[in-house]
């Protein structure tokens, strides 16, 4: 290998107030190890510093959380409810839980927003700042937040009848600490449907309406409405057009300029479970043209936002600043999410991401990498210019950070395989492969993986046909019981939980081709839940 040791200094940071000593040793195979001793392990009961606890994600506080909900900005505050328990780490009578945030970096924990009540649970939907005062619920002075989302009723279900669900409205006048229910509820009826649920809500900046999405079983339906009270059904989308392995969940439609060129087209989410590439819940999407009322594509594959197992029923921010498309989904997977080893919460969302459109060839790709926030949390503590690997040798990185980390590096277009692994054995293993133009995660080794069959059963394995550049773009994201990639800037990003038995102290990357590794950094990313950390959990 051709590394020289000064190249290789680790930059720390005073701030870690930690004792750490790197070396480096070569062994007769030709492995070059890095390494950097400090023990840093989480294993305590105290909220927020649970074993798994994610450290930079936002998860509540304790119980069971699942879907991000109403997520609008006002006033700069980032509104984030979710559908949430509060009484068990399972799934049950829904409410809506509530954090906000600044930057969607830190968060503060909220009192619930929405309570069930005699019409049902409240099921999933989305938020808007009715800035007109076209709802009347409100003044000119004082705009209402106006949340609509999905009640389903548990008694209608236990008499066997279908129609469960309809949709609700609920107010808010002083910025989303309180809310009250409407007293028309519902406000969109529902006679027979046994799935229609998930309204987004949104302002049209084309017709200059207010419009919706729901979806109904196996399709989308849009309607209008000039008061966010009374809704016309406008037409609906998607019977025979993509993905249909389970039912239709939390959709969404937006538009997005095309980067590099003067082109705007919409974006429909869709949800679905199960029928997900890799088994359970996925959220899959169409790039086209709505007018109002109806949405076209020409579309005729279908495309996943993520390719991983654990981002569902991701949905979008209203209102953001600078126009811009903040995506959250729910890091799990109904297949397993109520099985995943984790005490007293269970589950967190995925860093907020940027969703951008870029046109690769005759194909819209809808990419999402990390908000450029992120940034203010990384601590780096590694960086390499330009790092060569000759074939089948590897380079061994020791870091105790690991689970807490950013790895960012460019590498040339060739095979390259990660494996993170610890002291257990425990191993977590990237692999892209050049000649299929396939990445792929193995989390079959990567810890505690038999809380559950479908867990850990199989390598999830996916084609890659849109990276056609020379040098691929890794940022990768660990923060102790998940991993996010993200390749060329979210073309593909792949998020999986994983449960390793002991902190991932160690990295190794390798090729069974001569690789270059460039622009390396190995980065800490500070916890947000520290107590000198603007997060703040308030007590309902
Ligand atoms: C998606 C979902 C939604 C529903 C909510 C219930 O994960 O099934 O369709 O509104 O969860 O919690």
């Amino acid at each position: 290998m051709q590394l020289k040791i000064s190249r290789l200094l680790f930059i720390f940071n005073i701030s870690l107030l930690a004792t750490v000593v790197s070396c480096k040793k070569t062994e007769a195979d030709g492995t070059i190890t890095i390494a950097s001793k400090e023990i840093n392990s989480f294993d305590s009961i105290t909220i927020y510093k649970e074993s798994f606890r994610p450290q930079f994600h936002f998860s509540p506080e304790k119980k069971w959380m699942n879907d991000p909900n109403g997520l609008v900005f006002y006033k700069g505050t980032y509104h984030l409810f979710y559908q949430y328990f509060p009484s068990d780490i399972v799934w049950g009578p829904m409410h809506w839980g509530h954090a906000t945030s600044k930057d969607l970096i830190h968060w503060e924990n909220k009192k619930i927003a929405l309570y069930p009540d005699k019409l049902g649970y409240i099921f999933s939907g989305s938020a808007v700042v009715d800035i007109n005062n076209t709802s009347g619920l409100g003044t000119i002075e004082n705009p209402p937040m106006i949340a609509i989302f999905t009640y389903h009723n548990m008694e209608i279900e236990k008499a066997g009848k279908t129609n469960t669900q309809s949709q609700g409205l609920a107010y808010s006048l002083d910025e989303g600490q309180t809310w009250t229910k409407y007293k028309g509820n519902p406000i969109i009826g529902n006679n027979s449907l046994k799935d229609f649920r998930d309204p987004k809500v949104f302002w049209n900046p084309e017709t200059k309406i207010w419009n919706l999405a729901l979806v109904a079983g196996d399709h989308a339906r849009f309607y209008s409405s000039k008061n966010l009270i009374n809704w016309n059904y406008m037409g609906q989308f998607g019977k025979n057009s993509g993905a249909h392995g389970g039912v239709w969940e939390c959709p969404d439609l937006f538009k997005l300029k095309v980067e590099n060129s003067t082109v705007e087209k919409w974006v429909l989410l869709i949800s679905i479970n199960p029928g997900a590439p890799n088994g359970g819940s996925g959220t899959q999407y169409f790039v086209g043209d709505y007018d109002g009322k109806s949405f076209k594509t020409n579309q005729k594959d279908i495309k996943w936002v993520d390719y991983g197992t654990d981002n569902y029923a991701g949905v979008t921010y209203n209102d953001a600043p600078n126009n811009e498309r903040i995506f959250i989904g729910w890091m799990s997977n109904w297949l397993y999410a109520r099985n995943t080893p984790t005490k007293n919460w269970r589950s967190a969302m995925t860093l907020p991401r940027k969703l951008s459109l870029e046109k690769i060839g005759d194909n819209y790709v809808l990419k999402n990498s990390p908000i450029q926030q992120l940034k203010t949390i990384i601590i780096p503590e590694y960086s390499e210019e330009l790092l060569t690997i000759q074939a089948n040798k590897k380079i061994v990185f020791e870091y105790n950070h690991l689970n807490q980390s950013q790895i960012d590096f460019k590498a040339l277009a060739k095979n390259l395989k990660l494996t993170f692994s610890n002291e257990v054995n425990d191993s977590l293993v990237l692999i892209y492969d050049h000649k299929m133009n396939t990445f792929s995660i193995d989390r079959t080794h990567s810890g505690l993986v038999n809380f559950e069959a479908n867990f850990g059963k199989s390598i999830h394995k996916t084609e890659t046909p849109n990276l056609t550049t020379e040098t691929l773009n890794y940022q990768i994201i660990l923060d102790w019981s998940s991993i996010e990639i993200f390749l060329n800037g979210g073309v593909y990003s792949f998020t999986e939980q994983i449960f390793p038995n002991k902190p991932y102290t160690k990295l190794s990357i390798q090729s069974d081709e001569d690789q270059e590794i460039k622009n390396l950094n190995i980065s800490k990313i500070k916890s947000i839940w520290e107590t000198n950390s603007t997060s703040k959990t308030t007590k309902n």
